[in-house]
This record gives structure tokens, C-alpha cells and sequence, in this order.
């Protein structure tokens, strides 16, 4: 239990108690070469996971591992014990370390990331609060887009009187493909003046490459929201590698913070083409925090996340994304010729991550793919997910999570064996 009493008789000033809260411990491992089994398996140490069920599905959000959630648990104590007595004098300062952190691993400026609740916030927010648009301009956005963000492009067109174009991606897609398809879109609609894109596919894990993409629309005056729920920190990039002005993550997922914690990034020089919240008061709105009003938060949500970063950063993005994607592989290699399996992302590692989705030919409805995904479950006792909204199909996606080894893989490879 963390109280004053207790920080006062460890010598600690008063001014510092948020940071005692920062002491769960994170494993020394940098003695282990970070791609290898061994260190891999001390980080699925670094989990409690159920053993009812092999989980394959860790792209709704991402498990804590136990320093963090220890954090989370000494962090929630101590906003429950100290209460406003704690928002009202200390948090904010608390608040803008995170926000300098985040700011340097993203290589952007304070001024122009602000924490939200989820991406689901902080695109919803940059969609509806884009204030650019003149009735009779287009939008544009793909089948593989998340449905929340296409049914928010969707409300443009009543709100503010312009034409929606869906475009479907290719399937199987190549690097080039993708840009091309965006790049006939382009053409084909010279009113568009707004697109969104997703960096990496909820759907069935596909990665567009949205470097050329965002500079190909910035060509045609068309200006981009990146849904990077998924991409950060299953990817290694920051945003000046993107070239991208608005766009929302997610630190929930795949940088491990407790759920309820996501983030806005709006480049400094466009924050006035978003509209301030409609919760902001009038008078002091240049600032990118007046795009977000929430209301009270989950503070010791917040507050977790240096330790979520610690964790992240123990780890190696690069490590992150190399392990990601060899569990991937894995599977992948030994379906991709398979005459009734179809894979839904290509070889080329530029165009994957950790996700990819997968059908048996012919097999295309949701219902074919809930069964399939239920069956998993049932006879096999390894939980994926069924997908849907893509052009071509149904699928079931397949996402390992940082806790994931070998072995998880492998009673996959066999369950699918069976199955197919
Ligand atoms: C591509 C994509 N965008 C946005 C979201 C929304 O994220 P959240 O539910 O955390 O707001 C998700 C969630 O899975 C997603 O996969």
C-alpha cells in the first residue's frame, strides 16, 4: 500500500510520490540476444496468460505484462487514495512527461500529440472535426478500413454535403498494386480533397505502403488520416518516416498500456483544420488538446504508461517487429501452397506484421469463417477470429501476441492441417 505515511518514512519528498508508484520491476534480459527463444521465452514469463485456451487473437488489444499491470495496480491505489488532491495539483505535470516521451519516440513535437481514450477517439475526432471539406468534394476510404472510421466517412456525406467513394484493395495485393489501386482512385476522383488509410489491416493484416501513398494524395490535393491503431509498435517507423499530418494510435495494443489509452497526432502547421471539441470553450482553441475533450479519465491508465514504454523500450521495437513476424511466418510458410488455403497477405515482408488472415478456398462468408474460427476453438482449443468487410470475402485472422512461442504456433499448424 502506497500512502504519504509510508513515502515519508522511505525519505521521500512529497513532490515526487507519483514516481514511487513507477517500482514493479522489468527483467534484465540484455545479457540475451533479443531474436532468440531464450530471451523470448523470459518475456512470455513476463505474462500471466490463462492456460484454458491458446490465444491467437491479440489483436482486439494487447495483455499487459506483469510490470506493467503491477504498475497499474500501485498507480490506481494511489489515484484512489489520493484522489483530486493528486489530479488537481500533480497530474497535469505527470502528463506532459508522458507527453515528452511519446513526443520524442514518434519524432514529433509536444504540440501536436494529445493523449485520448483510443484511436477510435482520436480518428473519430479527426474525421469529423476536419473542416476543409466544401459540399461537392469527395472522400475516400477502402474495404479494409476499420468500421467505425468508414461509418464516420460515411457522416461526411450528410454533414457536410460530399460524395463517399469506397475503393476495394487488391487481392492478393503486391506493393505496387496497392499504390496503383489509390493512384487510379486519385484520378478517377478529382474532387477528393480527403482519404483515410490504414497502416496496417485489422482485417486481414495487410501493411499499405502509406509513404508513397500519403506523398501520391499530397500530389493530387488530397490530405490524409492514418488509422495507426495497429501499425505502432508492431511496426518500426515515426511519423516524419510516414510524411503523414493527422493520424491515431492506440497504446493499448501493441505498446502494452492498460486499456483506455490512445493518442491524437495532428501536424503543428494543420491543427487549424481540425475544429476545436465541441466541449471547448471558446477563446482557447489553437492548441492541439482543444481537438480532444473527454472528460474524467482513467488517470492511472495514464500513468502506467511510462512503465508500458519502459517495457517496450527493454524489449527493442525492431525485436518486437522481427519476433512478429517470424510467428507469422511460421504458420504461413507452411499453408502458402496449400490448394485449399488461401493466405491474405503476400511474402513481401513489407507488405505484413504480425497479423495475417487466412480462408479456405471458396469459403467466403461470415458464416463459413465463424464457423471455422468457433471450430478452432472447440476442437483444437486455440481462440482466433472470425473477420469480415473485405471485398473478396470473409477470413480468420490469426494474431500472436508477445507471450507467444513455438509450440502455440505449431498446435496451430496442426489444428489447420486437420482442418483444411
Ligand atoms: C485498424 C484499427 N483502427 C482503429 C481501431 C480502434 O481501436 P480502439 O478500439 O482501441 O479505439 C482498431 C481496433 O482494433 C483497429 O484495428
Amino acid at each position: 500500500m502506497i500512502n504519504r505515511r509510508n513515502l515519508l518514512s522511505l525519505g521521500v519528498a512529497f513532490a515526487a510520490y507519483p514516481a514511487i508508484a513507477n517500482t514493479a520491476a522489468i527483467p534484465a534480459l540484455a545479457h540475451l540476444d533479443h531474436d532468440s527463444d531464450a530471451f523470448w521465452d523470459k518475456i512470455r514469463n513476463q505474462y500471466n496468460v490463462t492456460g484454458e485456451i491458446t490465444n491467437l487473437e491479440n489483436g482486439n488489444w494487447g495483455i499487459m505484462s506483469r510490470p506493467v499491470l503491477d504498475n497499474y495496480i500501485q498507480q490506481t491505489e494511489f489515484v484512489n487514495e489520493y484522489n483530486s488532491y493528486y489530479s488537481r495539483r500533480k497530474f497535469n505535470g505527470d502528463y506532459r512527461k508522458i507527453i515528452v516521451r511519446l513526443a520524442a519516440m514518434l519524432d514529433v513535437s509536444e504540440q501536436e500529440i494529445v493523449l485520448t481514450r483510443n484511436a477510435t477517439e482520436a480518428l473519430q475526432n479527426l474525421i469529423t472535426g476536419y473542416n476543409k471539406l466544401q459540399a461537392g468534394d469527395s472522400v475516400l476510404y477502402a474495404d479494409l478500413d476499420y468500421g467505425s472510421m468508414q461509418s464516420s466517412m460515411e457522416w461526411l456525406k450528410v454533414r457536410r454535403g460530399v460524395d463517399v467513394i469506397k475503393i476495394d484493395l487488391p487481392e492478393p495485393a503486391t506493393y505496387q498494386s496497392i499504390i496503383d489501386t489509390y493512384e487510379k482512385a486519385f484520378i478517377e476522383a478529382p474532387k477528393c480533397r480527403l482519404m483515410l488509410l490504414t497502416h496496417l489491416s485489422h482485417r486481414t493484416g495487410l501493411v499499405v505502403p502509406v509513404k508513397e501513398i500519403i506523398a501520391l494524395a499530397r500530389k493530387h490535393d488530397i490530405d490524409v488520416i492514418l488509422d495507426a491503431a495497429h501499425s505502432w509498435a508492431q511496426l518500426d517507423f515515426t511519423v516524419p518516416d510516414l510524411g503523414v499530418e493527422f493520424a491515431g494510435f492506440n497504446l493499448h495494443k501493441w505498446i502494452g498500456a492498460p486499456v483506455g489509452v490512445g493518442m491524437m497526432y495532428v501536424r503543428k502547421d494543420r491543427i487549424a483544420d481540425i475544429d476545436p471539441h465541441r466541449g471547448q470553450a471558446p477563446g482557447n482553441d489553437k492548441s492541439i488538446e482543444s481537438r480532444v475533450h473527454t472528460g474524467t479519465v482513467n488517470l492511472a491508465a495514464t500513468l502506467s504508461v511510462p512503465k508500458a514504454l519502459d517495457f517496450h523500450n527493454m524489449i527493442g521495437i525492431q525485436h518486437k517487429e522481427r519476433r512478429l513476424r517470424s510467428l507469422r511466418d511460421m504458420w504461413v510458410r507452411e499453408f502458402r501452397d496449400h490448394k485449399r488455403i488461401e493466405i491474405l497477405t503476400p511474402n513481401d515482408s513489407r507488405l505484413y506484421g504480425g497479423i495475417t488472415s487466412f480462408r479456405i478456398k471458396g469459403k467466403t462468408s461470415d458464416d463459413d469463417n465463424k464457423k471455422l474460427a468457433n471450430w478452432f476453438a472447440e476442437k483444437y482449443n486455440v481462440f482466433t477470429v472470425f473477420r469480415d468487410g473485405i471485398a473478396k470475402g470473409s477470413c480468420v485472422r490469426v494474431t500472436p501476441g508477445f507471450y507467444t512461442n513455438k509450440r502455440d504456433i505449431q498446435k496451430f499448424i496442426h489444428a489447420l492441417r486437420n482442418i483444411s
